[in-house]
């Protein structure tokens, strides 16, 4: 079992928004969390990432339990998280907001191909390539959601969380912003909300 959420409780405040939540991920699986609004889609997400702490209930990724840990150490275990909000910097170029994406020590990792560069990501959107040296507030929201996933992707995550990948988008970029499972994509462990 790649990720093993075992009996998840969280609270905020006096709410007890998870109760007893389980779900597990499969090495190379794609799993969606489905649920009418309020139901606590992001919770979840936030609760494995550790935005939010979980007051009881274990994350097992690879074998640890990384409950209750800050989010850059369960970034450092290998999980990358796209908040609803995309949360791409707004003054900085399209490339610059990749280049962020990068984590500390990968530049010394072997250019295997299954490392993420600026050009794997521009293969997978071509539309991201376009606007290069564009700031990222004047993309369009499909172009946001690609940037952000593209970031995500940098950093070479082994799990990505994607909350509401396709909100907002129209039928036409929802294709674009697709964790294809033809197309390279496929190495990633997606879990997200309406995918
Ligand atoms: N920071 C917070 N403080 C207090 N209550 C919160 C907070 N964030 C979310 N909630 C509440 O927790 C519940 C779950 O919210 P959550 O955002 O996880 O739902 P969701 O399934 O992602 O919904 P949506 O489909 O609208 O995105 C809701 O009742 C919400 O009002
Ligand atoms: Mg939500």
């Amino acid at each position: 079992m790649f990720l093993e959420v075992e009996d998840l409780n969280t609270f905020y405040g006096a709410s007890h928004v998870l109760q007893g939540v389980s779900l597990t991920v499969n090495e190379g699986e794609i799993v969606s969390l489905l649920g009418r609004n309020g139901m606590g889609k992001s919770t979840a997400l936030k609760s494995i990432m550790g935005l939010v702490k979980p007051k009881s209930g274990k994350v097992i990724f690879k074998g640890k339990n990384l409950a209750g840990y800050p989010p850059y150490k369960v970034a450092r275990a290998g999980i990358a998280y796209v908040p609803e909000e995309r949360r791409i910097f707004p003054n900085l170029s399209v490339l610059d907001n990749l280049a962020m994406g990068v984590k500390a020590g990968q530049s010394k990792k072997a250019q295997d191909g299954d490392t993420w560069t600026v050009d794997r990501v521009f293969h997978h959107f071509p539309m991201l390539k376009e606007r290069a040296n564009s700031k990222g507030s004047l993309l369009s929201g499909g172009e946001q959601q690609m940037l952000a996933i593209g970031r995500s992707l940098m950093g070479n995550p082994e799990l990505l969380l994607v909350d509401e990948p396709t909100e907002g988008l129209s039928p036409l970029l929802v294709q674009e912003v697709r964790l294809s499972d033809g197309q390279g994509l496929h190495r990633f462990r997606g879990i997200g909300g309406r995918a």
